[in-house]
């Protein structure tokens, strides 16, 4: 694997994105000022995620979203420091998460040429909160498209048009992980300053690796080839790895290689995960990086025409010769 580019240059992800809007024709104020949004929300819900049995913050709210889960408290705290950032910078005319029903307008006024629509999982894999697991944000933005004048149609656009997407990883470190479709930069929190430092430029993910991340319970309910496929890979001494936080798996799959996925099973028929809130930011990343992001064989996640914000997809991600392994057994 090549080694992510490393100087000694300090460069914070303020700088980073400054430095890239000059690099990138398309990037404008607007633009760098979202992702400044992202990233002061990120350090926000980590100082809450670290704060997690201090605070009376574990546990659920009693209510269901619109997924059918069961709400954390954590999910509507992320979710309302997403909005209340996002929510005063002048690019953005349209969020939409995992947790609203419908996706909230904040600009109408279409006379600005570039107005922007974010989509956001707040908080990826909540239920790790209570084991103190590691947990995610995943986000998408795309420009909003002016020929559809109903929000939800404007960001019914498939995964190719993200004009960048990302995910801050609170783990053992807090990790923000950023495409603006030019390569894959990565960033750690240094809680010691409060800002978020480039690490790495241009990360690629390793070609092959013999691991699979899959929730391996429900092994039975997956369809045949992917029963056949992990077989096939546990014949061959593949490791397993699952944390049950996608921006978790993904992350490891991303810096180490290996297959993450998420197959259609008999109580999620189209797979658990959401096409706009997770599969296509991830999918970006891991295309951005070099690997593939698959739907089934020879589907891009990518290329999926959305026909619902909160639609889901199965999803087959991570170094191309993993992926390709798994769907030569679909
Ligand atoms: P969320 O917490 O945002 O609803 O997402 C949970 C997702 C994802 O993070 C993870 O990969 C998957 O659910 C785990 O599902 P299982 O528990 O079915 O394996
Ligand atoms: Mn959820
Ligand atoms: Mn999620
Ligand atoms: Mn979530």
């Amino acid at each position: 694997a090549d080694a992510p580019a490393r100087s000694n240059e300090i460069v914070t992800l303020q700088a980073h994105i400054l430095q890239q809007q000059s690099r990138y024709p398309e990037a404008s104020g607007q633009f760098s000022w979202i992702l400044s949004a992202l990233a002061i929300s990120a350090k926000m819900i980590a100082s809450h995620v670290r704060r997690a049995r201090l605070d009376d913050v574990l546990g659920t709210v009693g209510n269901q979203n619109v997924q059918g889960e069961q709400q954390q408290k954590l999910d509507v705290i992320a979710n309302d420091i997403l909005l209340r950032t996002l929510g005063g910078r002048e690019g953005v005319a349209i969020v939409a998460s995992e947790e609203n029903e419908e996706p909230v307008i904040l600009r109408t006024d279409d006379a600005d040429e570039r107005k922007y629509c974010v989509l956001f999982d707040p908080l990826d894999g909540s239920s790790n909160l209570d084991v103190c697991g590691a947990v995610g944000t995943i986000f998408s933005i795309l420009r909003k498209d002016r020929r559809s004048p109903a929000a939800q149609a404007s960001l019914l656009q498939p995964g190719v048009e993200q004009v960048a997407a990302g995910y801050v990883l609170y783990g053992s470190s807090t990790v923000f992980v950023l495409t603006i479709g030019l390569g894959v930069d990565m960033f750690v929190l240094d809680p010691a300053y409060g800002a978020f430092i480039r690490v790495a430029q241009g990360l690629r993910i390793p070609k092959a690796n013999k691991c699979y991340s899959v929730n391996e319970g429900n092994r039975l309910s997956f369809p045949e080839g992917y029963q056949k496929y992990l077989s096939w890979a546990q014949e061959r001494g593949y490791s397993s790895r699952y944390a049950g936080a996608m921006v978790a798996d993904v992350h490891r799959i991303l810096l180490q290689g290996g297959v993450f996925m998420y197959p259609p099973t008999r109580k999620a028929p189209k797979g658990k995960l959401r096409l706009m809130y997770e599969a296509n930011p991830m999918a970006m990343i891991v295309e951005q990086a070099g690997g593939k992001a698959l739907s089934a064989p020879g589907e891009r996640i990518l290329e999926v025409r959305p026909t619902d914000i909160h639609q889901r997809v199965p999803v087959i991600i991570g170094s191309s010769e993993e992926v390709d392994h798994v769907a030569s057994h679909l």
